[in-house]
């Protein structure tokens, strides 16, 4: 179990406190399409500001190679503004310097201020040293809210831990708390839904879940290697063949469920020409874009004896309907079960966000983590430099 102090522990009163967030929102046009993440974050500003901290917000928006003003922070800066209404939220335009120092001075108890993209400043990503310091200066305590940008070893996601007294914030204890229960001390039966497009990507991920799993569901394209391995055709399939040998070992335990029953179609042109076939049937020129009505009835049969789902990645094409149809009927099945007090349900990944969305069910799960990489590295068993920064600034307070 990770060990970390949280705002329970945190005297706030008047301290500048640095807090880093993932406001990493996708943006059309300017403006915010999805406020999830941020929506996330609001309890522990929203617990700082009544604890009259003087606020200092940091993020980084996508990958901006230095200074790009196509990557603003601003468009979010008005999204926070509204959100947080009537309190009082500024924005400076700068994520370091005389500014900034000036902006954090002026800033009183019980107000909040977002710096610009933090990854504008060319040491934060190569978590120098001399800027950690300089960030360090600004605050007076940290606290790291961005489990979804965890899997970093930044400045403001590592390198200032060290440097202040640091505090998990709500959504990362949460998050945290929720991903330990789940793969460390799941209620069983447990399975695992992995889908996506390759082997080669998920291949640690299916290692690290194998022991801790009853059941491992794998779909989308990632399945057709596993079939290909147990030597049916694929016909003009996407699969891997140099992880056949991966596919059979992770094969050998009986736990992995793969798909009985495929959808094909030639192309993805034209989705109305799609067929359901059976795996001795696939025609050479033939593609498999989801999986079939008897897999989704196998697959929710084991299911619904299970107590604990981890999800990621979905089962086919569900951008283009109606190769959309496993993967809701799968989401649906598991917001059932969920809602019927029978299963712990937990997902995480960008893509995976972006089908239970469209299959109308992300309230429905138990939990959705706001995490991508870092949801996919956690469940790789791979340490996070962000909590482990949080885990090490806990115990060195302690001794
Ligand atoms: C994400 O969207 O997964 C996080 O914000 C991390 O972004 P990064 O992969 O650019 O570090």
């Amino acid at each position: 179990m990770v060990q970390f102090k949280t705002l329970d522990d945190l005297d706030a009163t008047g301290k500048r406190v640095l807090v880093r967030l993932d406001l990493n929102l996708p943006l059309q046009g300017g403006k915010v399409t999805d406020l999830t993440r941020l929506e996330r974050s609001l309890p522990t500003l929203k617990e700082l500001v009544n604890k009259k901290a003087k606020v200092i917000v940091l993020s980084h928006l996508g990958r901006p190679k230095g200074r790009n003003t196509d990557y603003t922070l601003a468009p979010i800066a008005a999204a926070l503004k509204t959100a947080l209404k009537p309190r009082d939220v500024f924005f400076c335009e700068e994520p370091q310097g005389p500014k900034v120092i000036q902006a954090i001075t002026h800033l009183m108890p019980g107000q909040i201020l977002l710096l610009e993209n933090i990854r504008f400043v060319k040491g934060e990503e190569e978590n120098d040293k001399e800027f950690a310091k300089e960030m360090a200066s600004w605050g007076d305590i940290f606290v790291n809210d961005a489990f979804s940008a965890a899997h970093r070893a930044h400045v403001s996601t590592e390198g200032i831990a060290h440097l202040l007294p640091a505090y998990a914030g709500r959504l990362m204890e949460q998050e945290i708390k929720t991903l330990e229960k789940s793969l460390e001390c799941p209620e069983l039966p447990m399975m695992a839904i992995v889908g996506g497009e390759k082997v080669s990507t998920k291949l640690p991920l299916l290692k690290n879940l194998l022991p801790k799993v009853d059941f491992l569901v794998v779909g989308g394209a990632m399945a057709n290697t596993f079939l290909a391995a147990m030597g049916h055709a694929v016909g003009a399939s996407l699969y891997e063949p140099e992880l056949m040998k991966d596919a059979i070992q992770l094969m050998k335990g009986g736990k992995v469920i793969l798909p009985v029953d495929v959808i094909v179609a030639e192309g993805l042109g034209n989705p109305k020409n799609h067929q359901k076939r059976s795996l001795s049937s696939i025609g050479e020129r033939e593609k498999i874009f989801d999986i079939g009505p008897e897999t989704i009835y196998h697959i929710l049969e084991i299911m619904k004896r299970c107590h604990t789902l981890l999800w990621n990645g979905p089962l086919g094409v569900f951008e283009v309907p109606p190769f959309d149809y496993g993967t809701n009927a799968i989401a649906q099945g598991a917001a059932r079960y969920t809602a019927q007090g029978n299963l712990l349900s937990i997902a995480g990944g960008g893509d995976t966000v972006a089908a239970l969305r469209h299959a109308g069910v992300l309230k429905d799960f138990s939990y959705v983590s706001t995490a991508g990489g870092a949801f996919l590295e956690w469940v790789e068993g791979k340490p996070l430099p962000g909590v482990k920064a949080l885990e090490q600034a806990c115990h060195s307070v302690e001794s």
